[in-house]
């Protein structure tokens, strides 16, 4: 790595998606800065549209940048690689293979041989604690446990950074918090480089070394929240439940904005007179 650099670090991003060849371009990220140690679980939030996705999708190598730099070990990132790896909000499995064989296939891709990459693949689903359904297909797991096959399968892979867009948005309340409780160990016991993308607070001051929140529509990075309490993190803790309040007050500017501009309302509109307005009209169209 080149001294002094981040392990992952973004200079100056900057990107834009021209939409149906129009001339407006429109700006999904504007000026980042963003420097990742090596192991430390970064959680980015920030209203709908603000860019979160484009930034992992930069540093998958998904999407090139239309300014400045993203780097990996002091390298520039330009193209995907297995050394970068994505978890989604939707599993994504191959509903014909086994639980054991989707963990196995990107190893499988690598050319690992058949014994070594079996050995692998349930030692990871040990980790997530799937060890019992190796044989079974996808359509027979919960969304919890094809979140935990979608975990097993990126680690297995060795990546340098994981990549993690909302995984656990679509769970309800009790799977995602043992999620969270297993993600933490695992985290802690593979030292892993994360960055995971939330739209929950509580999740990210729980999960993050640092939460980075970002502006309203174009992505640009706030202010970034160090969670200095040591782990194992405990929900109940009275000092999480202060950090997300602190966050939550920052992120609501935002999120109001990019309702602004979305629905096109203004200030008083948002903030109530709307409904005074609705009910007039109602009562004009003689429906009330
Ligand atoms: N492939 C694309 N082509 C055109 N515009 C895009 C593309 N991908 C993203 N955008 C636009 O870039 C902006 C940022 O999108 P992005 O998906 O990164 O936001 P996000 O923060 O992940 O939002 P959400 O919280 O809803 O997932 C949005 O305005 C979006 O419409
Ligand atoms: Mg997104």
């Amino acid at each position: 790595m080149t001294l002094g650099v981040p392990f992952v670090y973004l200079q100056g991003v900057e990107k834009r998606f021209s939409v149906d060849s129009s001339a407006v371009a429109v700006v999904a990220l504007n000026g980042v800065d963003l420097g990742v140690q090596r192991g430390e679980f970064v959680c980015l939030v920030g209203p709908s549209g603000c860019g979160k996705s484009t930034l992992l999708n930069v540093v998958a190598g998904l999407e090139s940048t239309s300014a400045g730099q993203v780097l990996l070990e002091g390298e520039p990132i330009t193209e995907p690689g297995p050394d970068r790896l994505m978890v989604f909000q939707e599993a994504a499995l191959f509903p014909w293979l086994s639980v054991v064989q989707n963990v196995e296939f990107g190893l499988w891709s690598q050319g690992m041989d058949r014994r070594e990459r079996k050995k692998l693949a349930r030692e990871f689903l040990r980790i997530v604690n799937l060890s019992r359904f190796e044989n079974a297909l996808a359509h027979e797991l919960s969304g919890g446990m094809k979140q935990r096959v979608a975990i097993a399968r990126a680690l297995a892979m060795k990546p340098k950074v994981l990549l993690m867009d909302e995984p656990f948005a679509s769970l309800d309340a009790q799977t995602r918090d043992r999620l969270h409780e297993d993600l933490q160990n695992i985290w802690r016991a593979t030292g892993k480089t994360i960055l995971f993308v939330t739209h929950n607070v509580d999740e990210a001051v729980y999960l993050g070394d640092r939460v980075v929140i970002f502006t309203a529509h174009p992505g640009r990075i706030k202010r970034e929240v160090k969670i200095p309490l040591s782990r194992p993190r405990h929900k109940q803790d009275p000092a999480l439940a202060e950090m997300a309040r602190l966050i939550v007050d920052e992120l609501r500017e935002e999120v109001w904005e990019t309702e602004r501009e979305e629905l096109g309302l203004t200030e008083d509109e948002q903030n109530g007179e709307r409904w005074e307005l609705v009910r007039k009209r109602l009562e004009e169209l003689e429906f009330l």
